[in-house]
């Protein structure tokens, strides 16, 4: 069988499972079974595919009908430049937090001297790998609930040769965490506990703890709010990814006297999802 003809039934099969983008879940399932680059299969729909490959690629389509993100099939996600480890221990990192990423490396570049940031629920880890990458002198505090996602945090780090300056911290609160840091980014849990079971499938197979922040979304959040200004350098910045209605309830509860800068960030898509504050 060649390759047009296996992503063209295979396309059809998880159109017919209701797998949205299925020639593009398609094409990359059978791009990881061949060990071809994407582009490469559009480019010679004539490719042999092999017994070998077209078995491993038939596991991948049955797991894709079944619900299961791309991201945990292949066993990765592209995170802007850097190549990040994912599995069912972590959330999948998003498109838009890689502009929330984006957000954290403009504030660093208006900050002088060694640079420290927090990454808080860091979960795969991907947003504080890349600003370390991206600020080769960082030190970097990754701080997650979940073991098991400190865990793949760690292997990350390892992978990407960052784990000299990667201190791993297993909280649930702030307040445990000694020292101040020039930035806290945050991509905390924040949909509302009630709107989880309404989710789609391939967003339940992600990590509860990832998702659920409490009744109204920002249990974590407005926890970092609270706490942030101890945890800050002078003139430090907290950034956050929330709901589109979030960010601004969040920041209109924090105090001016305390915040001496707090607006909201739009998306790609015109949703004011990112919340910015910096302290005095
Ligand atoms: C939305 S996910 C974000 C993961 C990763 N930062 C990303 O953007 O892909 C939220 C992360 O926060 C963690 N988390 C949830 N509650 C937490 C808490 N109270 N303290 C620390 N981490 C928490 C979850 O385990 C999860 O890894």
């Amino acid at each position: 069988m060649n390759a047009g003809k296996t992503l063209s039934e295979a396309a059809a099969r998880l159109a017919a499972a209701g797998v949205d983008e299925a020639e593009l879940n398609a094409q990359w399932l059978l791009s990881d079974a061949l060990g071809v680059p994407r582009l490469n299969l559009l480019a010679d729909p004539s490719l042999t595919v092999s017994a070998a490959a077209l078995r491993k690629f038939k596991k991948g389509l049955a797991l894709k009908e079944q619900g299961l993100p791309l991201a945990y099939i292949l066993g990765w996600q592209d995170f802007r430049d850097i190549r990040i480890k994912v599995d069912k221990r972590v959330l999948v990192p998003r498109p838009e937090t890689e502009e929330l990423a984006g957000l954290a490396a403009a504030f660093l570049k208006t900050r002088k001297g060694p640079l420290s940031a927090m990454d808080y629920g860091s979960g795969s880890g991907a947003i504080g790998f890349w600003l370390a990458k991206e600020f080769p002198g960082l030190r970097l505090k990754s701080v997650e609930k979940s073991a098991r996602a400190l865990a793949c945090a760690a292997e990350n780090a390892a992978a990407l040769g960052l784990a000299a300056r990667v201190e791993f911290i297993r909280a649930s609160t702030l307040e445990t965490i000694a020292g101040t840091v020039d930035l806290i980014v945050s991509n905390p849990p924040y949909i509302p506990t009630g709107v989880i079971p309404g989710l789609a499938p391939e967003v339940l197979s992600e990590p509860r703890m990832s998702l659920d922040g409490g009744g109204d979304g920002l249990d974590v959040a407005r926890m970092l709010a609270a706490l942030a200004p101890s945890k800050l350098k002078k003139g430090g910045a907290l950034i956050m990814e929330l709901g589109g209605y979030q960010a601004k309830t969040l920041l209109a509860a924090m105090p001016a006297s305390i915040w001496k800068e707090k607006r909201t960030h739009k998306d790609l898509n015109g949703i004011k999802r990112f919340a910015f504050a910096r302290i005095g």
